[in-house]
């Protein structure tokens, strides 16, 4: 740990906006200059405009040829189904029956919920991820274990223990009660202690019995700042369940909002087959969808609709949803944004994705002064990307001839291997060639 002032001399990309309603709202420089202390940003911009900020006890850290963007940010994952990633099956329900469940059995072993925390978290730091809004299971010490792996990392983590009292396995029930007390222990125990958050986590609508989602919606109205997260719409044997088991409701998303589950820092994974009334309901209430694009082709879920997502005005950003989804790295996951995007006749520049994965999640999340951004005072994690980290990268992002060209084949080619370095709260928290 230093509180000397690091000085980081490469390109730098930012954000004053979003690139879909402003033209110029990315901020690049091709000589910049990221000056940081006590673990936040103090200044960064053109080097030849900040250089002032270099004093005789700044170290100066050459990094002419790297990219440094504020650290990716995944809004859905799930980090007990590490060990289950790339396990095929028919379809989302079938694929929780068959992996899901028993993999998430596991974690009432605190051990391995520990081992699997801390291999994890790395596995975020080596994408480049630095906030993540994670699913435990419901054993609550599967929260503590991913928490502790965060707070040794000093990361800005948020998470929470699943809620499920009904249709899964015995072994993984809470109950309405249960649920709601360790809950509340887990957001005395851990929200807002060092970066900490916490997120109510009811699994979806089936698992959830209508006591627990009373005791859920009674917790988010004593505690107005912590997070929600949950599934909807995501497949459509699912949405005809939720349609069966909570009749007269009008909608999948209604549930929800019946319970008062919908509001800013709630974030539903998936929000595939909403209607306009839903997307209408999202904007109104600041509550966010995750899309979650490779989950969604691995599991034949269905197609994510940006082009009405944006009409209606709806908060959204991206989530790997590791296990269903394929791959750790938000490179990866805007590289299949952008062809689920194609697919429902809507573009997807690189420029939108990289706001996407930061400061538009920041954003979404109610985090935007504190992550997703350079700007002086916020939290100094970010990432060094490296250009020539492949062969055909380094060829590639030569023959680059506009910055969005350049961010496009770092998107689409890019996974881990583009990560030189990550940093949080100042630190350097993975580094790509530590081990060789
Ligand atoms: N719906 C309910 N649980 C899950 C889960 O673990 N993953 C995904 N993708 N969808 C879900
Ligand atoms: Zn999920």
């Amino acid at each position: 740990q230093t509180d000397q002032r690091i000085a980081y001399r490469a390109k730098l990309l930012t954000f004053k906006g979003d690139p879909a309603l402003d033209a110029d709202a990315a901020v690049f420089d091709d000589d910049g200059l990221l000056v940081v202390e006590h673990g936040r940003v103090v200044a960064a911009g053109a080097y030849a405009a900040l250089k002032h900020h270099v004093t005789s006890e700044t170290e100066v850290r050459e990094l002419r040829d790297k990219l440094i963007v504020p650290g990716f940010i995944d809004t859905h994952v799930h980090y007990p189904q590490t060990d289950m990633i790339a396990s095929p099956a028919t379809g989302l329900l079938p694929w929780l029956e068959t992996y899901t469940f028993p993999t998430e059995r596991r974690f009432a072993d605190t051990a391995y919920a520990q081992d699997t925390a801390n291999f994890f978290v790395d596995q975020l730091l080596a994408c480049g991820t630095t906030t993540a809004l994670v699913y435990c299971t419901v054993h609550k010490q599967s929260a503590d274990a991913l928490f502790s792996a965060s707070e040794a990392r000093n990361l800005r983590m948020i998470a929470g223990k699943v809620l499920m009292d009904r249709h899964c396995p015995e072994f993984l029930r809470d109950t309405a009660q249960s649920g709601y007390d360790d809950s509340a222990e887990l957001i005395a125990r851990w929200h807002g202690r060092g970066r900490q958050l916490y997120a109510l986590t009811p699994r979806f609508a089936p698992t959830s019995t209508h006591e627990q989602l009373e005791a859920c919606s009674a917790l988010a109205k004593a505690h107005p700042d912590v997070f929600i997260q949950s599934h909807v719409a995501e497949n459509v044997d699912e949405v005809k369940w939720v349609a069966e088991l909570f009749p007269g409701h009008r909608s999948y998303l209604d549930v929800y909002e019946h319970y008062g589950l919908l509001r800013r820092r709630a974030v539903y994974g998936h929000c595939i087959y909403l209607d306009d009334e839903d997307r209408a309901r999202m904007a109104d209430t600041g509550a966010v969808a995750s899309h979650c694009p490779t989950s969604n082709l691995f599991l034949g879920s269905g197609l994510f609709d940006f082009e009405k997502a944006g009409r209606a005005g709806m908060p959204v950003a991206l989530g790997t949803d590791v296990g269903g989804g394929t791959s750790f790295s938000m490179l990866q996951t805007m590289n299949e944004a952008h062809k689920v995007a194609r697919m429902t006749g809507h573009t997807l520049s690189a420029t939108r994705m990289f706001w996407l994965a930061t400061a538009g999640a920041a954003q979404a999340l109610d985090l935007a002064d504190t992550v997703g951004t350079l700007a002086p005072g916020s939290e100094a994690d970010f990432v060094v990307l490296d250009d020539q980290a492949t062969p055909l990268l380094a060829r590639r992002t030569a023959r680059a001839e506009s910055l969005e060209e350049w961010l496009f084949a770092l998107a689409l080619l890019g996974d881990d291997r583009a990560v030189h370095a990550t940093y949080a709260a100042g630190q350097c928290v993975h580094r790509r060639d530590a081990g060789r």
